[in-house]
Parts: structure tokens; C-alpha cells; sequence
């Protein structure tokens, strides 16, 4: 069978080496940085690069014409893997529960969102508009509720790992600094057919930016996902990872910030923030149980991800190789994950097919 080596272990490699695998290919992951427990990163420095274990990591619907049509494909098609799994798998980390949305200053596109439309075109189960009398305080304009699902972040990405290599498939950990090195790489799996660059930040792309985003991991639980977008432009929402891990309350959204310390100021402002939209988050003792402080950066692309072939030139008396790049995840890596991973294995067997092994 072809060999694909994927090139990093973040939610997008693991999913589309996991759909590649199940397809047929042998795969291989490369990564410099591997799932591992965020309650054992000491400090988030060394790993700020590393986005997956940062995120919340919630389904936050977007749908048309909010969003693309492409992601918001890609985000049902995540939907009902995630369901699958979370039935099939319940150490896999995902928790399905109800996602609320509160907005201040809704746009025009909003007046279309009928249930009709949210759920019979738009595949967003439970999908219900909220009265009035359900807002939290005046100030909100426009609320819904759907059926969506969290992550524990690590633990779903260990998971993913595990499936991984107890179906063969091979792990290294490393860091690839020229193309050129993966055609020439000896893995055991024989050599190397095509290769998907799942980087995350895919840095040297001039179209890549960051987006910084600092929010608060507390140990209050929360029975719901809970997002809200004010009229000045800021964010506040909850995530609960459930599995021990605590519920993320965030959250800012700084493009080119490089910043890698938490603010203590803003820590504050999010818990009260938060606290303000949804007393219940507070428990019993009123207050919050402060884990840590999270900076993340996510990878944001001017035109959204990049999934797409490049075809290496072929040099003289070789074969092109095959690169499939899939970063530029942005704020939505996981909501988009298994539907990144179809599309890219509908590329790698449109460039290597699986009954011509090269
Ligand atoms: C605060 C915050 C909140 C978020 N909340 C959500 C949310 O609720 N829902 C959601 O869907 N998303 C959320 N996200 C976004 C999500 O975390 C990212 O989109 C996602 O983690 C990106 O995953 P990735 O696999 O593409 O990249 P990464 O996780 O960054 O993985 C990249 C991989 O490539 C490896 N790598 C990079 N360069 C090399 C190299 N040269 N050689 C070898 N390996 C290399 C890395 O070591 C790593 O293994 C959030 C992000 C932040 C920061
Ligand atoms: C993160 O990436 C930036 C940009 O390439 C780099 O300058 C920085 O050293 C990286 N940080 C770590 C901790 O790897
Ligand atoms: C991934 O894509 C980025 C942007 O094009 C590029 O700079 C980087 O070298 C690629 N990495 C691999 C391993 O293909």
C-alpha cells in the first residue's frame, strides 16, 4: 500500500492519519510535539506553538451565511463522527450537551436562522431560538440553542494516538526542517509516496497570522457550552472538557499578538464576565476554583485553511511526490476536524491512488 507520512500531531494530523489509515494507506506521523497531559506542561512557553492543547475545545456552529459553506460542511461532518465516537468510545473525551449562544449586536444574517432551516437544511440538531425571557440581561438581542459536543483537548488527542498506532501505525517524534527530508526518511513502512502537511501554523506561508487567546481553566463544572458576543466586539464563553479536566472560561482573540504571558487583569475580567452571563457556572460556594491561565495561539490563514495538493516538480529520472497541505485551522480545529481529514484524503487518493503503489 502507498506509505503517507503525516507531519504533525495536532487534532488535523491525527484525524487525517486516522482517515487514511482506515481507507487503506500506511501511515506514518512525524511531529515535534506529541499529546501529552496539559496538566503536566509546566510552563505553556515551550509548547505556545503546539495549539491543540489550548483550545477548549467546543462545536460552536457557524453556518451560512455566517461562515463558509465549506466549513460549515466540514462541521457536520465532525458532528456525526464525534457522536459515533462518543458512543462507540466514551473514553475518547467528548461530552454531548447543549451549546447556547447570546448576541448583543446581531447582524442582518441572523433574521434568516429559522428551526426550520437551522434543522432540516442546515443539519444543526435541537437547533431552537430563545425568547426574550431567556436572555440573561437586556443587553442580549439574539439567542439560540442547539445539541453540540466538548472535548477534553489532550485526552481526545491521546485517544486519537492510541487508535493510531494500535492499527499500525508508526510514530516519530521530530521536527522536519526541509520538505526533503521526508522523501528521504526510512521508517520502517517502506518508502515514502506522499506526505500531508498538518504543521498547524505552516510557517512561511506569508497569508499565515496568529490569533492569540488567553482564558482561565477552573475546576467549577457546567451543563452547558455557553457563548456570548458583546456589542464591543469581545467574547465571553465556557467550555467544559469534562474528564477531570476542569471547564475553560474564556476568552480573548488577539491577531498578531505574540504574547505568551497571561494577563492577570484579564483573568479577572473573564471569570467576572462570565459569572455575570451565567451565574449558575459559580456552584454552591459562589465562586470560581481557579486552575490556571491558558495562552494559545491559534493559526489563522487570510482566506481560511489551506487544504489542497502541491505537486513536488518532478526532478529528472524521480517521481513528483505529493504534498497535501492541511493547516490554517484558525479558532476551529477541532469543529472542522473529520471533515478536514475527508477532504484530505480525498485529495491524497486523487494524487495516490491506492491500487498504484509508485
Ligand atoms: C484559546 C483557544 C481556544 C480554542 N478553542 C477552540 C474550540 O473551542 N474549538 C475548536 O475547534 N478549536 C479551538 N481552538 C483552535 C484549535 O485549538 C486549533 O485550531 C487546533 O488545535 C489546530 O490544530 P492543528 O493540528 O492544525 O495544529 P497544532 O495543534 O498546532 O499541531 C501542529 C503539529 O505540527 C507539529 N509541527 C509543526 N511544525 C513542525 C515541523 N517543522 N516538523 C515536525 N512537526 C511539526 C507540531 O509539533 C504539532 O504536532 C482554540 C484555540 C485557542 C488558542
Ligand atoms: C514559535 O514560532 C515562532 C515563529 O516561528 C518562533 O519564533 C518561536 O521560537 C517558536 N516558539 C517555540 C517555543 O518554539
Ligand atoms: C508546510 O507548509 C508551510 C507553508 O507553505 C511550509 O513553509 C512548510 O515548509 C511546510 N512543511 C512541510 C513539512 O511540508
Amino acid at each position: 500500500m502507498p506509505h503517507i507520512v503525516v507531519i504533525g500531531a495536532g487534532v488535523t494530523g491525527l484525524s487525517s492519519a486516522i482517515a487514511l489509515q482506515e481507507k487503506g494507506y500506511t501511515v506514518s506521523i512525524v511531529a515535534k510535539d506529541l499529546p501529552l497531559p496539559s496538566e503536566a506542561i509546566q510552563t505553556v512557553h515551550n509548547l505556545i506553538n503546539y495549539t491543540s492543547p489550548w483550545g477548549g475545545a467546543h462545536n460552536r456552529w457557524i453556518p451560512p451565511p455566517l461562515g463558509s459553506v465549506r466549513e460549515h460542511e466540514w462541521s457536520v461532518t465532525t458532528f456525526h463522527r464525534m457522536h459515533a465516537l462518543s458512543r462507540s468510545n466514551a473514553e475518547a473525551g467528548i461530552t454531548f450537551m447543549k451549546g447556547i449562544e447570546y448576541i448583543e449586536a446581531p447582524g442582518p444574517e441572523y433574521a434568516d436562522l429559522t428551526e426550520q432551516r437551522a434543522r432540516r437544511e442546515l443539519g444543526m440538531p435541537g437547533w431552537r431560538r430563545l425568547t426574550k425571557a431567556e436572555f440573561p440581561d437586556e443587553r442580549v438581542k439574539w439567542g439560540c440553542e442547539y445539541d453540540t459536543w466538548c472535548v477534553n483537548p489532550m485526552v481526545y488527542c491521546a485517544f486519537l494516538l492510541r487508535r493510531f498506532v494500535a492499527r499500525g501505525g508508526k510514530v516519530v517524534q521530530g521536527e522536519v526542517r526541509e520538505v526533503e527530508e521526508v522523501w528521504a526518511m526510512k521508517l520502517d513502512l517502506g518508502k515514502v509516496d506522499g506526505m500531508v502537511n498538518a504543521t498547524g501554523h505552516g510557517f512561511g506561508d506569508k497569508d499565515m497570522f496568529v490569533t492569540r487567546g488567553q482564558t482561565c481553566l477552573v475546576a467549577n463544572t457546567c451543563d452547558a457550552t455557553v457563548t456570548r458576543q458583546n456589542a464591543d466586539g469581545t467574547w465571553t464563553f465556557c467550555v467544559p472538557r469534562n474528564f477531570e479536566g476542569g471547564t475553560v472560561i474564556g476568552g480573548t482573540k488577539e491577531p498578531n499578538d505574540w504574547n505568551t504571558e497571561p494577563s492577570l487583569e484579564v483573568r479577572e475580567k473573564l471569570l467576572s464576565m462570565f459569572a455575570a452571563t451565567y451565574p449558575k457556572i459559580l456552584g454552591e460556594k459562589r465562586e470560581f476554583q481557579v486552575i490556571r491561565d491558558i495562552v494559545g495561539r491559534r493559526p489563522t490563514r487570510h482566506g481560511g485553511p489551506r487544504i489542497e495538493v502541491e505537486e513536488t516538480r518532478p526532478e529528472e529520472g524521480k517521481v513528483g511526490k505529493v504534498v497535501v497541505h492541511a493547516y490554517g485551522l484558525g479558532g476551529r480545529g477541532y469543529e472542522l476536524s473529520w471533515g478536514v481529514a475527508e477532504e484530505v484524503l480525498d485529495l491524497v487518493e486523487k494524487s495516490v491512488p491506492l491500487q498504484s503503489k509508485l
